[in-house]
């Protein structure tokens, strides 16, 4: 079985030396790869750049921008049982790239963004049959209404709902709560843990049983 699952916060640049990303540290997506590792299975971690070391057993790309990672994912998805997207991939991206370091000047700089491609809503609308999806939702508000109309509107399967406005848990931390809300009005509370042990809870629901 082939599993896909990406990782850690796109960089988009703004020149040649500064770019825009988020506060994911891939903490989350790499857990996945580590607990998804396992014979018979076949895990490609597609990830943007982190502090940490690829797991042992796993197939590892590395990426920086959004678009890169759509590339990856497109090629790599293909022939995948299981995609779970845990990257946060950034939404927008500067417009254009400037060449070489952009040098200050008197007054603001009005930075012009555009939108960057919804990866995870590309595979929902191209899935292959069988094909299980699987998406995060990073929230600080609404969470449960949030994380619902990203299952619906991106089409997947499951989408693990996570609030980042507490501390204690999401971006950066050891540990982290989910709740996965699935098609059809599923819901499965895997409560609060370290983020391997909320990774294996995970898999246990999100991976085809056949
Ligand atoms: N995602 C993606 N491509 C993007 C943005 C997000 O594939 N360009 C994926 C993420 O990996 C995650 C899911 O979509 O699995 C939800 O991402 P999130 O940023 O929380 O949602 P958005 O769709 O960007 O919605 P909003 O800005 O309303 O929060």
């Amino acid at each position: 079985m082939k599993i896909v699952i990406t990782a850690g916060g796109t960089r988009e640049k703004i020149d040649a030396v500064r770019f825009i990303t988020n506060r994911s540290t891939g903490k989350m997506g790499y857990a996945i790869a580590e607990a998804a590792a396992a014979p018979g299975r076949r895990v490609v971690l597609i990830s943007a750049p982190t502090a940490l070391a690829a797991p042992a057993g796993v197939e590892f790309i590395a990426v920086e921008s959004a678009a890169e990672m759509a590339e990856a994912v497109r090629r790599e998805a293909v022939d995948a049982r299981l995609v779970i997207m845990a990257a946060a991939v950034a939404d927008y991206r500067p417009k254009t790239v400037m060449p070489g370091k952009f040098k200050k000047r008197e007054g603001n700089w009005v930075l012009e963004l555009e939108r960057t491609e919804d990866i995870l809503a590309s595979l929902g609308q191209s899935r292959h049959p069988g094909q299980v999806l699987v998406g995060f939702a990073a929230e600080t508000d609404d969470l449960l209404a949030n994380a619902a109309g990203k299952l619906e509107r991106k089409n997947l399967d499951w989408i693990a709902a996570n609030d980042v406005s507490r501390r204690e848990i999401g971006f950066g931390s050891d540990n982290n709560a989910i709740t996965l809300l699935g098609r059809g009005g599923r819901k499965v509370e895997l409560g609060f843990g370290s983020k391997r042990e909320l990774a294996e809870k995970l898999l246990q629901t999100v991976l085809p049983r056949d």
